[in-house]
């Protein structure tokens, strides 16, 4: 499974990329609102950045304002995936930014109906939010198990993200599902190597280490 950040934050990012464990990254508007930079000067630093996916998001509503924005953003690097919103206008972007060979990202995804209409569409990857869906007593895995079985019976090649992991639980059973993709915020990167055993494990070690040294 592949790991991107679902972050715009530039220290978060470059800690990831020294971990050596990140394939990509997402964006969104309340994701760029929290950092202080101008919108495209930071989307230009994080394709930088990072050589995999950076998917950036549409705000405009109808498909024409969506079309300039994904035009404009698309030129910014080679690796910007446009993050279209599920809805009629968006999938008639995704449509259109297929032929033009620019790579989609269908976003706000909540049922599997949705995620097929993307596919069909010709989405490159769809963004089920788990944690959100858990948020209002739902069952978001289910719901990635869901589009991974509909995409598996009619071979389609749309790669799915889970994104709104709020913990490793999501994190690891996007993986046992064989999720193409897990966004993970950077609070999430650290919380998968946490155990007490290896804490402890090494603890013993290094008071055992200083018995011998000398
Ligand atoms: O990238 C969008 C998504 O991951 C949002 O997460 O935690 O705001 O539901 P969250």
């Amino acid at each position: 499974m592949k790991i991107f950040m679902d972050t715009a934050n530039l220290d978060e990012l470059k800690k990831s990329v020294e971990y050596g464990v990140v394939d990509g990254v997402t964006t969104n508007p309340s994701l760029i609102a929290r950092e202080n930079l101008g919108f495209i000067p930071l989307i230009k630093e994080i394709t930088t950045l990072i050589p995999g996916p950076v998917s950036v998001e549409l705000t405009a509503m109808d498909f024409k304002g969506m079309m300039e924005q994904a035009v404009e953003y698309a030129q910014i690097a080679e690796n910007v995936v446009i993050k279209v919103p599920i809805n009629l206008e968006g999938l008639k972007v995704v449509k259109k930014l297929s032929e033009m060979k620019i790579k989609t990202n269908v976003t706000l995804i909540f049922s599997s109906s949705q995620a097929l209409l993307a596919a069909k569409a010709g989405a490159s990857f769809v963004s089920p939010f788990v944690g959100r869906i858990d948020d209002i007593s739902g069952d978001g895995m289910a719901l990635v198990e869901d589009i991974a079985n509909i995409y598996d019976v009619y071979s389609f090649p749309t790669e799915i993200i889970v994104a709104s992991v709020r913990h490793p639980v999501h994190f690891i059973e996007s993986a046992r599902i064989g999720a193409d993709i897990a966004t993970i915020p950077f609070s999430t990167l650290s919380k998968l190597l946490n155990h007490p055993l290896t804490d402890a494990g090494m603890e013993k070690f290094l008071k055992d280490w200083e018995k011998v040294k000398n």
